[in-house]
């Protein structure tokens, strides 16, 4: 059995093959992606590269600040080059599962203004339907009762406030994680991320479909690339 943690420092590094010297990055959370950071950190100080980075969660921004990786907030750009990041699941079509960090909105944000998106992942983040990882919401805190209580009336699925109600998981956007039990049922994720979109109180929805290009994927084999072939890199 593969050392997992070595394998996802493997690939956390390897996916920085795709970035240059003069990029705008978009920086994603998690233990895989921080492999990521870390070498990219590397490459500022001792290869001499000179990028900028967009944090995706406050986690990243301490790490990135903490390598000496210059950092502008999203507020402040409108485009991005790359971004790399993390994800619970993908599937085939290389639709994404991600939030178990509880940084999904951010996350999002980053990677709707990227021209491109590249996951890194180990391979038992690869499976043949969505849905086996409870699906992360971000819901505003005083709705978050209506939203579980609506998903539940419009498709019987059952959620989890994360932390539970008396001392509730806070994301850095101050709101509230809904985990939803859907099971690897989601074969239409963007039917089911513009339904669970359309609930009032729902913030975003932990669904990426259409966003990733690439997977790197440390397998106990040795790391994978794995390029969509609709993708923006193909
Ligand atoms: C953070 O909110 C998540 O989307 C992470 O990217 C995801 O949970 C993957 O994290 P790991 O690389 O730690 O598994």
């Amino acid at each position: 059995m593969a050392d997992v943690e070595g394998l996802k420092r493997e690939a956390g590094i390897t996916a920085c093959g795709f970035v240059r010297s003069g990029m705008s990055l978009g920086l994603g959370t998690g233990s895989t992606v921080r492999y990521t950071i870390i070498e990219i950190g590397r490459m500022i100080s001792e290869d001499g590269i000179d990028v900028v980075g967009v944090p995706t969660s406050e986690s990243t921004r301490e790490l990135a600040e903490s390598l000496g990786i210059p950092l502008i907030p999203i507020s402040e750009v409108n485009r991005l080059d790359l971004t790399i990041d993390g994800a619970d699941e993908f599937d085939p079509e290389f639709s994404l599962i991600k939030g178990g960090g509880g940084a999904l909105t951010r996350e999002k944000e980053v990677a709707m203004i990227s021209d491109s998106m590249i996951v890194v992942a180990d391979d038992r983040k690869k499976v043949p339907v969505l849905g086996e990882f409870d699906l992360p919401i971000e819901v505003s805190p005083n709705k978050w009762k209506e939203v579980s209580e609506a998903i539940s009336q419009s498709s019987g699925i059952e959620s989890t406030l994360r932390g539970g109600e008396h001392s509730p998981y806070v994301t850095d956007n101050d709101g509230f994680i809904l985990d939803c039990k859907f099971g690897p049922t989601i074969t239409e994720p963007s039917i089911l991320e513009a339904q669970l979109l359309s609930i009032d109180g729902v913030v975003q929805v932990g669904l990426f479909v259409g966003l990733c290009d690439a997977v790197v994927m440390a397998t106990d084999s040795g790391v994978e690339t794995i390029v969509n072939p609709v993708g923006r890199l193909h």
